[in-house]
């Protein structure tokens, strides 16, 4: 287990214990700092994009105990005791790509890419979502309902619609 420990003598700053795509770690840190800065400015995870900073464009989307968030609007201190996914974290040596990842560059649904990170977190919670309920609808308006909180301006959302309809055909 690999245990990073940030101390500081600054008594306000809080420890936390959490796994961040299956390391566990422990941090002391600012109770005002939000997860986005945390896994991009601490642990240095930059694949999570920094967009709007007010939960309105989805670039920053993450994974906390399999639910998709806005890391922006997510106190760090409340990732203590959860399990945080990043994209880093969804693929591995033997599997660089990620399935969705795979489908969303066969399908076109990658432009500038700046909302790509986000988009594949929300996809695949929603993908883990439809496993653990088989009664959750899979058609595209669902799709698109899961993705509402992920912006992007290049792509018109059909060839990202796309790829998610096939990850969930499957
Ligand atoms: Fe978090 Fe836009 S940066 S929702
Ligand atoms: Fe550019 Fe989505 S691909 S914002």
């Amino acid at each position: 287990m690999l245990n990073l420990t940030h101390y500081s003598d600054d008594e306000r700053f809080q420890t936390v214990r959490f796994t961040v795509n299956g390391t566990s770690l422990r941090l002391a840190i600012p109770p005002t700092m939000l997860l986005i800065d945390l896994i991009r400015d601490v642990l240095n995870l930059q694949g999570t994009k920094p967009g709007c900073y007010e939960g309105e464009c989805g670039a920053c989307t993450v994974l906390v105990d399999g639910k998709a968030i806005n890391s922006c609007l997510f106190l760090a201190v409340n990732i203590d005791g959860c399990s945080l996914t990043t994209i880093e974290g969804i693929s591995t040596v033997e599997k660089p790509l990620d399935d969705v990842q795979e489908l969303m560059i066969k399908h076109g649904a990658v432009q500038c890419g700046f909302c790509s990170p986000g988009m594949a977190m929300s996809i695949k919670a929603f993908h883990a979502e439809c496993d653990a309920n088989p009664l959750l609808g899979r058609d595209r308006e669902s799709i698109m309902k899961a993705i509402e909180g992920n912006l992007c301006r290049c792509t018109g959302y059909v060839k990202i619609i796309d790829a998610a309809e096939e990850l969930l055909s499957v």
